[in-house]
């Protein structure tokens, strides 16, 4: 089983050695190894299961760093830049070759974040190289956002997981590029498009579903429980069977397979929430699927509500 602590020195040993170890961002949890080592880098598909045709997203302590790892910024993500990292969004670059292909599955572009959760910082700043890091989960199931998620699913697979508490996001970072002056959206997450706004409003969505390689992150049955999962504009609490669970957001019962994930409606604490809740609600023995009503189709409710759909596409 894997150590579960904060000692960033013994972190950064074993990732100096070419280990995989568990890190906290304020987003999700990742599955890291020092991403200009192809060797080390395998190591993270493999143990997620992941097909290789899907890229990892490099994590990067700070922009200075920056030029050794891509040829260019364009304007706008300079300007998402400097306005909202470090933080929850990612930026598509063309990459130098000092970043190995398997980290962009060949692609030219590498995907670049430099996360704010202060543990991440720390070790970040601490190794002379990036951090190539997907969400510690198996590939297709729900992102963690404790460490003790991480332990239950991966534990077996690596020696350590760095403890940074809860994720304080709770959903991963929004994926973009630019392209003809304009930003491109690739995933819906932490970062709003509604911030995203206040830099351009020349912003289109290009998230490509379904099993198209070009946009691997995009693949359906993403995020999911288990259990089959359900989605419903509203759920109606007085009308709730014991064999189901259900996820609301704002509603109150007394029954225990019924999680709320905001009841006064927050949608950061539902953010929060989500992927926590999805967990507890797919490991209760007494129900057999899941039901879950989707948000407003505002701020960080959008990103919540494409995570319950990808978690319910494959049914
Ligand atoms: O918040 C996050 O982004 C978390 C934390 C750990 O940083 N990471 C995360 O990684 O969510 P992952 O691997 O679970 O999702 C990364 C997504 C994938 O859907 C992948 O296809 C996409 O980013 N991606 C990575 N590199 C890409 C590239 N060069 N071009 C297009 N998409 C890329
Ligand atoms: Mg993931």
């Amino acid at each position: 089983m894997a150590e579960i602590g904060t000692d960033i020195t013994l972190a950064a040993n074993l990732l100096h050695k070419g280990e995989v170890i568990g890190v906290p961002t304020e987003t999700v949890y990742g599955l890291a190894a020092n991403a200009l080592n192809p060797k080390a880098v395998v190591k993270i598909f493999e143990i997620k299961k992941r097909p290789f045709f899907d890229p990892l997203i490099v994590h990067i302590p700070n922009t200075d760093v920056l030029p050794n790892y891509v040829k260019d910024v364009p304007p706008l993500l300079k300007m998402v830049m400097d306005m909202f990292s470090p933080g929850p969004i990612t930026y598509l670059l063309p990459k130098k070759d000092l970043i190995p292909d398997i980290v962009s599955s060949g692609l030219e572009n590498v995907a670049i974040r430099i996360p704010s959760h202060p543990l991440m910082s720390k070790l970040l700043e601490s190794i002379p190289f990036p951090l190539a890091a997907p969400s510690a989960n198996p590939f297709g199931y729900i992102s963690p956002t404790t460490a003790s998620h991480v332990q239950k699913q991966l534990g077996n697979d690596i020696p350590y997981i760095i403890d940074g508490g809860n994720s304080s996001i709770g959903i991963e970072s929004t994926i973009i590029s630019e392209a003809n002056e304009k930003i491109f959206i690739h995933r819906l997450g932490g970062l709003n498009i509604e911030d995203l706004e206040k830099i351009t409003d020349k912003i289109e969505l290009a998230i490509v579903s379904s099993s198209n390689p070009e946009a691997p992150g995009q693949l359906d049955s993403h995020y999911a429980p288990r259990k089959p999962l359900f989605l419903k504009n509203n759920i109606d609490t007085s009308e709730l069977l014991n064999t189901m669970g259900y996820l609301t957001f704002g509603k109150i019962s007394t029954l225990d397979n019924h999680l709320d994930l905001s009841p006064n409606k927050n949608l950061s604490d539902a953010a929060i929430h989500l992927f926590d809740y999805l967990r507890i609600l797919d490991g209760m023995e007494q129900i057999d699927s899941i039901v879950a009503e989707l948000l407003p189709e505002i701020g960080l409710g959008r990103a919540i509500n494409d995570r319950l759909r990808r978690a319910c596409s494959s049914l």
